[in-house]
Parts: C-alpha cells; sequence; structure tokens
C-alpha cells in the first residue's frame, strides 16, 4: 500500500514546500473517502504506522540524512504534516466521513428524521364512515361516555329488570345506590343514547350520525373488547319508511366498500326499534362466492337497524313534543368501527387497534 518516498532533490524552501503540499493533499484525499471504522484504522496504519508508516520513511528519508541546517525547516514541515494526519483521523479538518466515524459534532451531516404522525385506524375508519353520511346530508352529534341508566337505557325502551337489558351488561360507577334508577350513572354500552339527547334539542327532521366509544362487561377475545366505538346513525322526519333505511343503508356501504357490494336485511331484534333488523353485506373478500372469511355463507353481518319505535318517541315528546309518533316515523342504525375497520384492513385480532405497538401502527403511516 505503502509508495515509497520520493529522494528530495534539495533542501530549499521551494523543494520542501512542494515535497510537503504533495503529501498534505495525500492525506486530504485519504481522508475525505474514511467512510468506516476499519477505513480509518487503515489510513492511521499506512501513515502512522511505526514500521512502515509513511511518516516513518519520510523521516528515514528526508530528515535522517538532511544536513544540520535543513533539519530545522524540515522537522517543523514533518511536524505540520503529522498533524494534518492526527487531525484528519479525529475528524478536525472537516472531512465529513472522518467525522462520521468519530462521533464529532458536524453540522453538515443530515439530521435525525423524525416521522410525522398519521391517523390511529380506528380514527380513519370512523371518519369514512361520518363522510359518508355527512354526503348524505347527515350532521355529527356526540354525547358523553359516562350516562345515566335513562339515556342508556330507560328511553330507549329497555325497562328496569327486563332481560334485554342482559344483552348489553354494564360497566356502572359506584356509589350510586342513593340515586332513583333513571340517573344513576354507568359507562355507556352504545352510543344510542344520543339519539335521545339530540332529539331532545332538536325538533324533526333530524338526521344525525354519532361516532364515540362505547363500554361492556365483557370477556375480551380477538374480536371483541370492553371498550369499543361505534357509529350511529337517526333519520327522523315525517313519512320515513323502511324502503329509506333501506336505500340509505345500501348507497353507505357501497361507498364504503365498493359499488358491487350488494346488502340484505333479516329480521331481528332491538327494543327501541320496530321493526329491527340486522343488515348483511355480500361478502368483500370473495364477492359472495364463499370463502373462510364469510364462513362460506358469501355474507357478513354488519350492522344493526330498525325503524324508531313509537315508545321511543314517547320518552323524547316528554321534553320535545314535536316527536309526536302519529306525526313522524324515522330509521335508525349502528355500527361496530373496529368491525369494520378489521375486514379493511385484514386485521385478525381487534387487540392490535389498542396494542401502542409501532410495529402494528406503522403500516398505517
Ligand atoms: N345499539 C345497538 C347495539 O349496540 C346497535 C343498534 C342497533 C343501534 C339498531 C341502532 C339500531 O340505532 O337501530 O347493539
Amino acid at each position: 500500500m505503502n509508495e515509497s518516498i520520493p529522494q528530495l532533490q534539495s533542501y530549499d524552501d521551494a523543494a520542501l514546500e512542494q515535497a510537503f503540499s504533495a503529501l498534505a493533499a495525500e492525506v486530504r484525499d485519504g481522508a475525505a473517502k474514511l467512510s468506516s471504522a476499519e477505513a480509518q484504522e487503515q489510513f492511521r496504519l499506512d501513515w502512522l504506522g511505526r514500521k512502515q508508516g509513511r511518516l516513518k520513511l519520510v523521516s528515514d528519508a528526508w530528515l535522517k540524512t538532511a544536513p544540520p541546517e535543513a533539519r530545522k525547516p524540515l522537522g517543523i514541515r514533518f511536524n505540520q504534516l503529522k498533524q494534518q494526519i492526527e487531525e484528519a483521523l479525529s475528524g478536525g479538518n472537516g472531512s465529513t466521513s472522518a467525522t462520521a466515524t468519530s462521533g464529532a459534532l458536524d453540522l453538515t451531516l443530515p439530521g435525525t428524521r423524525r416521522s410525522i404522525g398519521v391517523e390511529h385506524p380506528l380514527v380513519r375508519t370512523t371518519n369514512q364512515i361520518v363522510s359518508v353520511f355527512k354526503a348524505m346530508g347527515y350532521s355529527l352529534a356526540v354525547g358523553p361516555e359516562v350516562e345515566t341508566d335513562y339515556y342508556n337505557f330507560e328511553s330507549l325502551n329497555f325497562p328496569p329488570n327486563h332481560p334485554a337489558r342482559d344483552t348489553q351488561d354494564t360497566l356502572v360507577l359506584a356509589s350510586q345506590e342513593s340515586k332513583p334508577l333513571r340517573e344513576r350513572l354507568l359507562m355507556r354500552t352504545h352510543t344510542s343514547p344520543v339519539q335521545i339527547r339530540t332529539m331532545e334539542q332538536q325538533a324533526p327532521p333530524l338526521r344525525i350520525v354519532i361516532p364515540g366509544k362505547v363500554y361492556r362487561n365483557e370477556a375480551e377475545d380477538a374480536t371483541h373488547l370492553a371498550r369499543f366505538q361505534q357509529v350511529e346513525g337517526l333519520c327522523v322526519d315525517t313519512n320515513i319508511t323502511f324502503s329509506d333505511l333501506k336505500g340509505t343503508l345500501d348507497h353507505a356501504m357501497k361507498a364504503l366498500f365498493g359499488s358491487s357490494v350488494k346488502t340484505r336485511f333479516f329480521p331481528s331484534f332491538f327494543p327501541f326499534t320496530e321493526p329491527s333488523a340486522d343488515m348483511q353485506i355480500s361478502c368483500i373478500f370473495c364477492g359472495g362466492k364463499g370463502c373462510r372469511k364469510c364462513k362460506h355463507s358469501g355474507w357478513i353481518e354488519l350492522l344493526g337497524c330498525g325503524m324508531v319505535d313509537p315508545t321511543v318517541f314517547g320518552f323524547v315528546a316528554e321534553k320535545q313534543p314535536a316527536y309526536d309518533p302519529k306525526k313522524i316515523s324515522g330509521f335508525a342504525f349502528g355500527m361496530g368501527v373496529e368491525r369494520i375497520a378489521m375486514m379493511q384492513y385484514g386485521v385478525s385480532s381487534v387487540g392490535n387497534f389498542y396494542s401502542a405497538d409501532m410495529r402494528f401502527l406503522e403500516q398505517f403511516a
């Protein structure tokens, strides 16, 4: 590696200047190419190696044989060259690559990249659902997550002690026993209470979409959590019929999942709707042919819906008489956000959404 050191032609200033600046240029060029710790070590050996280092060869070839009067200027230049080599090794000569390996501060190095945050997948899915209904003229409504028994159950036609309450086992707040039942606080089990709260505030016609967190006393598994999210909808006006419900939801599903998606409705039961239905969509994975995801039925159950039960309007009319069940009608629906997001993104365990595991979340960036 080491080239031999040329013979010095003379010891005058010009000759020394030329000889040493050639070496200094070599030091600079070599230092600029140092991109690894190994390269840096090799550079050090090439120049400062005790036996074969170029500095040692320079000393042997030039210094030791120099006439006494030339020793001083030679020595000065020799020391300068040595200093340049040492500076190159410690990053002091401005060489970026040498600096990178030695850890000194170099403002020309690229900075630490900070990743820009993105919407959480559940927020994104919620916003998608909400915007589909907004485009149909629905307004956004929200309500409290700590709710009274009246709004969560009674006004939605779950009478006290009625078995329908068993389908939504609640997490109740402590020390509520001294209050009358309808005032007792609990974590809401669905977003439906916001239907009542909004109707009490606003006379019909009404079209609202209600996103929010809900809570249940659930054993958690791959598809169930004790805290999850829903999007609810309510439309009230004169002459609202079941075909309005079907048309609205069919359009919404096509907007969300693509225009080839089909919907179908099965009789079901919810205390606050009559008739009630479960809506299914044609399987978005197999197009309805049947696959593992749809349990070979070609259909996936997605939400609950129905015509608002006149009893519910009766509760609202205590505060807002315009909700006279003889004059108005309406439909409502409710869906789980996690379930839809799991389908959209092919997530098999709902817990992933809440794990705060960057390896999972980064996939949505
Ligand atoms: N609240 C129901 C639940 O959490 C979902 C639901 C069903 C909401 C039918 C509705 C509806 O508005 O009409 O299970």
